[in-house]
């Protein structure tokens, strides 16, 4: 899979009036352009509540709509603001299971300047889908999305 081609064409057609236009264009890339990659989806974070809130998603309908901060693998990433990559999801001990299908899982952060506003959450029906590529091609989108839209990214803005 040729990532850098397609983290160019994701930012090609981005329309600035529309955050949640972009996000969902962007799962519905990711989703058709690598075969691993099952499920896509953006959560906002609401520091205020402590919870995480599905903005937008492709693949399977999920219970998981709101997550609370250290519940799961997005919850423990919305404590520490860092990727995780759970190689193996039956080994996770704070994992929240969305399907059976799925084997391993990235989490990867979204910063606007020094504040988390959004995770980058990607399910895979393949174990240890997520090598070095594909962690260095889903942190640089993240750090891209937030330089282009983390402004729109924060849950008073974003209005969910
Ligand atoms: N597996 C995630 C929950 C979200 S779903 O994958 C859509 C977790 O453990 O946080």
């Amino acid at each position: 899979m040729n990532y850098s081609f397609l983290l160019d064409s994701i930012f090609d057609e981005m329309d600035a009036s529309n955050p949640r236009k972009n996000l969902n264009r962007i799962c519905k890339l990711l989703k058709e352009n690598a075969n691993s990659f099952d499920w896509v989806g953006f959560y906002i974070m609401n520091h205020k509540k402590r919870t995480l809130h599905l903005a937008s998603y492709v693949g399977e309908k999920t219970d998981h709509l709101v997550i609370p901060f250290g519940k799961g693998i997005c919850g423990q990433v919305a404590d520490s603001g860092e990727t995780y990559i759970a190689k193996d999801i039956n080994t996770e001990s704070n994992y929240i299971a969305c399907s059976l299908k799925v084997k391993s899982e990235i989490v990867c952060p979204i910063y606007h300047g020094e504040k988390l506003v959004a995770q980058l959450d990607i399910d895979s029906h393949t174990p240890n889908a997520f090598g070095k590529n594909e962690i260095e091609f889903l942190e640089k989108l993240c750090l891209q999305i937030g330089q282009k839209m983390g402004a729109e990214l924060h849950f008073d803005k974003f209005g969910l």
